[in-house]
């Protein structure tokens, strides 16, 4: 066994997202000069673009001048043509070493490595992609939820953009969650039982623990500015993103005090994790 060196440089690098139209040879400089730099290089997910054999056998010749040991897990847009097994193959064969799950030791260093979309593919595949961060970026983008400076920034985004900015939030753990039922002296009316005199449904019904609703955002502990500036442009019209029209429905009887307390109420209420 050879001594460990003193210092080690690790290089890394992800989304290459290598797609059949790059050029060739566009990486070889990049990874000659990686190699001169650096002691290892790390290739952290998205190495393809579409999840292609032939992107992964063109990225080996890209790697062609990398004299280092290289490193390296997949990620989603490695799975995307459901040939990841060759994908890797294909890598392993050019000399990188692949994680998936498991662990390396180069240089003294220990790696730990897992394909860069948490949860995979598998249980959580296509159903939960974050549909509702989706949805609400594709009604910005069209002025469904207009006056506001995501307009701007949604304006900007492909399709493609906006899923993997949902994947991606749709993969962090949940900040937020309602209680089945809340307490009668604290909680007002409205969220616990509705009117249903003034066909207001409570807000439980659709926002609540266990009535949750898909689509229907949690409501806890968000900024009460938030929270009153859209149930008015509920109540305007100036948010109509809400399918069926369900919260313009349910915010037009709505007083402007009313507003003001339910906001006031979902927003005190602790986020999951905050000082008990
Ligand atoms: C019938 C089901 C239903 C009920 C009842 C309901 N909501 Fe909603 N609410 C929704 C849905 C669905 C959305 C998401 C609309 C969209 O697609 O943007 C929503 C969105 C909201 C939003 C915007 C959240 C965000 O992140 O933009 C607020 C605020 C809100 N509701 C407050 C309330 C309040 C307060 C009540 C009770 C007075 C209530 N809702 C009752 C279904 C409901």
């Amino acid at each position: 066994m050879h001594a460990a060196k003193q210092v080690v440089r690790i290089a890394a690098l992800g989304d290459l997202h290598h797609s059949r139209t790059a050029a060739a040879g566009s990486l070889q400089p990049l990874f000659t000069q990686i190699s001169e730099e650096a002691d290892i290089l790390v290739l952290c997910g998205d190495l393809t673009d579409y999840g292609l054999p032939e992107e992964a056998r063109s990225l080996v010749r890209e790697l062609a001048p990398l004299k280092i040991p290289s490193v390296a897990v997949l990620g989603n847009h490695d799975f995307q043509s459901d040939q990841p097994g060759e994908v890797a193959r294909i890598l392993v064969d050019a000399g990188v070493k692949m994680l998936d799950g498991d662990t390396t030791e180069i240089e003294g260093i220990g790696f730990a490595g897992i394909k860069g979309f948490a949860g995979g593919f598998g249980r959580r595949a296509l159903g939960p992609w974050g549909e509702v961060i989706i949805k609400q970026l594709q009604d910005y983008k069209r002025g469904d939820r207009g006056g506001s400076f995501m307009l701007q920034i949604s304006r900007n985004l492909s399709d493609r953009d906006i899923e993997d900015v949902a994947a991606y939030y749709d993969s962090l753990p949940k900040a937020r969650t309602a209680p089945a039922r809340y307490d009668e002296a604290t909680a007002p009316a409205l969220v616990r039982v509705g009117d249903p005199l003034r066909n207001i449904a409570p807000c439980i019904a659709c926002h609540g623990g266990t009535d949750h609703k898909l689509g229907a955002p949690w409501l806890e502990g968000m900024p009460k500015e938030y929270l009153v500036v859209q149930l008015r442009d509920f109540q305007t019209g100036t948010r109509r993103n809400d399918s069926h029209a369900q919260m313009r429905n349910m915010t037009r009887e709505m007083t402007a005090a009313e507003t003001e307390q339910v906001a006031d109420f979902y927003a005190r209420r602790p986020k999951e994790g905050d000082g008990k």
